[in-house]
């Protein structure tokens, strides 16, 4: 009772902030509502005191009053553009994750809570934070064995975020089992989702691992440094890793560094992207600038792997026969590669998609290689795919959101840049390593892998579709009791009342 309570108190005050951002019924969308609808936005514009900017814009402004938990959704609606449009999701990426530091004090505090007595001798001179966000802060330290980066979370982050976390689950059980209508966006699986997704990044022994794999990855590859975790001092509350030398790409400078050369400096970050994704099937998957240092030696670190992004053997190659296909305008493959990977359901036309995709990218070819990106080429076809009755898969979309990240970020060092061709030389390699003839051998063997690995895991399958089966359908409330107009009054005065409420106090 005292919990739902507090569940709808958070609400409310979430509530308050987006309506006074213009979030809960933008003006934009004025034409398209009822007219208690109309009259409810209009009084929120009103007592909102004239928010500016794009809906998204404002939408991100909201979030980042509304703090941690919130700003972390804002970053998943940002994953999305499939869902929420291109416009706003990219409005939503820009959101900012700086907040004010936590103290010294708190800091040492995380330290003895988890290392107990050793904390002074492992972390013996711990500097001012350098760069604090709305989960954890970094500080540098100067040890025997060299400098180091360490990432602490802020004190009861995780509480918080528990909190905020069970008032949005309630809120998303009660919209799908109160609106029929929104089942279809599904919007208790779509918190269950961001909220795994937090939990993972408010354990940090989870990123050490995420950073220590792409540290060998690198190594393999051969495009970026990644520095190496220091195991002794890492816990689940806190990772420390080598200390990496340089200026972050947020900072101008940074591609100014001596020995660096622009176009080259861009092409690494694209090629190793794809590398990573094609070749390896891991990659990044928050590529922006201030993840990415760039060393006195010339060399580019990434750090914070909070998020990895993983695709299987048959997104691999759909990536890479896509791209391949694209560049060498060979529209028919690619729609075969569709169809193939099971993307497109098999009753549709080959050739109708094929056309399809023509459309999508005859008109590149006349363009100049900066004006095309391959992100939204990529978000393109996935909305075709829609289109021609597929579900979308949420890694391809993760990855189809960093490329548009990594495009941004290669595009900013190098305005010239072209993504084509720093693509090219990766996926040709992929492509004659892995469909060459000797490459054929080894795809066939790996799918029957795959198929055995699926027909393994069956067994959990099938319970887990049992039980969905088994599970009561929730009853869908009857739809007059919120119909009525005075259903619409109520929840309006009881917006304003929470308006008035807030903004006197
Ligand atoms: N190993 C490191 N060496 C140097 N600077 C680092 C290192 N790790 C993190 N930083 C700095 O701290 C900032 C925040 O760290 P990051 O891991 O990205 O945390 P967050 O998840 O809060 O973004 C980075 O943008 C970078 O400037
Ligand atoms: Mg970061």
């Amino acid at each position: 009772m005292f919990k739902a309570l507090a569940d709808y108190g958070r609400l409310l005050r979430a509530g308050t902030a987006l309506a006074r951002h213009d979030v809960i019924l933008p003006g934009e969308y004025h034409s398209r509502l009822p007219f208690p609808a109309k009259l409810a936005g209009k009084t929120l514009r009103i007592f909102g005191g004239g928010a500016k900017g794009r809906p998204g814009k404002r939408l991100a402004t909201a979030l980042e009053k509304l703090g941690p938990a919130y700003i972390k959704l804002g970053q998943f609606l940002a994953t999305r553009p499939d869902v929420f449009g291109v416009e706003t999701t990219s409005d939503l990426s820009r959101l900012k994750d700086k907040l004010p530091p936590f103290s010294m004090k708190a800091a040492q505090a995380a330290l003895e809570a988890e290392f107990g007595e050793e904390a002074a001798r492992l972390f013996p001179d711990l500097s001012d934070p350098i760069a604090a966000a709305s989960l954890a802060q970094v500080h540098r330290m100067q040890t025997e064995d060299g400098a180091k980066a360490v990432k602490i979370l802020r004190p009861r982050v995780e509480i918080l975020i528990d909190r905020e976390l069970r008032a949005m689950k309630r809120a998303a059980r009660t919209v799908e089992r109160v609106n029929v209508e929104s089942r279809r966006l599904a919007p208790v699986a779509f918190t269950e989702t961001v909220a795994e997704s937090m939990e993972k990044e408010l354990d940090l022994r989870l990123e050490a691992g995420g950073a220590d794999e792409m540290r060998e990855l690198s190594f393999k590859a051969g495009y970026y440094f990644v520095p190496a975790v220091d195991w002794e001092r890492s816990g689940k509350r806190v990772l420390t890793t080598e200390w990496v030398d340089g200026k972050p790409l947020t900072d101008p400078e940074a591609a100014e560094t001596p020995g660096i050369d622009r176009s080259t400096l861009a092409n690494t970050v694209t090629r190793g992207f794809l590398d990573h994704a094609i070749h390896h099937g891991v990659f990044h998957a928050d590529m922006h600038e201030g993840n990415m240092i760039v060393t006195p030696d010339g060399r580019l670190a990434l750090v914070d792997f909070g998020i990895i992004g993983r695709i299987g053997m048959n997104e691999r190659r759909f990536l890479a026969e896509i791209l391949w296909g694209f560049l060498n305008r060979d529209y028919h493959r690619v729609a075969e590669v569709h169809f193939e990977a099971g993307y497109v359901p098999p009753e549709k036309s080959v050739g109708d998609f094929a056309q399809a995709l023509r459309s999508v990218g005859e008109p590149i070819h006349g363009k100049a290689a900066a004006d095309v990106s391959m992100g939204r080429l990529l978000l393109q076809l996935l909305d075709f795919t829609h289109t021609f009755g597929m579900q979308l898969r949420p890694e391809l979309v993760l990855l189809q959101k960093t490329m548009v990240q990594v495009e941004g970020v290669a595009r900013t060092i190098d305005p010239e840049h072209d993504i084509w061709a720093a693509a090219e030389p990766v996926v040709k390699d992929w492509i004659t390593q892995n469909l060459g003839p000797a490459g054929a051998a080894k795809l066939v063997a790996q799918n029957v892998k795959d198929v055995a690995d699926r027909l393994k895991r069956l067994p959990e399958v099938m319970d887990q579709f049992e039980a969905k089966l088994n599970a009561p359908e929730p009853e869908p409330l009857p739809r007059e009791r919120f119909a009525p107009w005075w259903g619409w009054m109520g929840f309006f005065l009881a917006i304003v009342a929470a308006i008035v409420i807030v903004s006197s106090t």
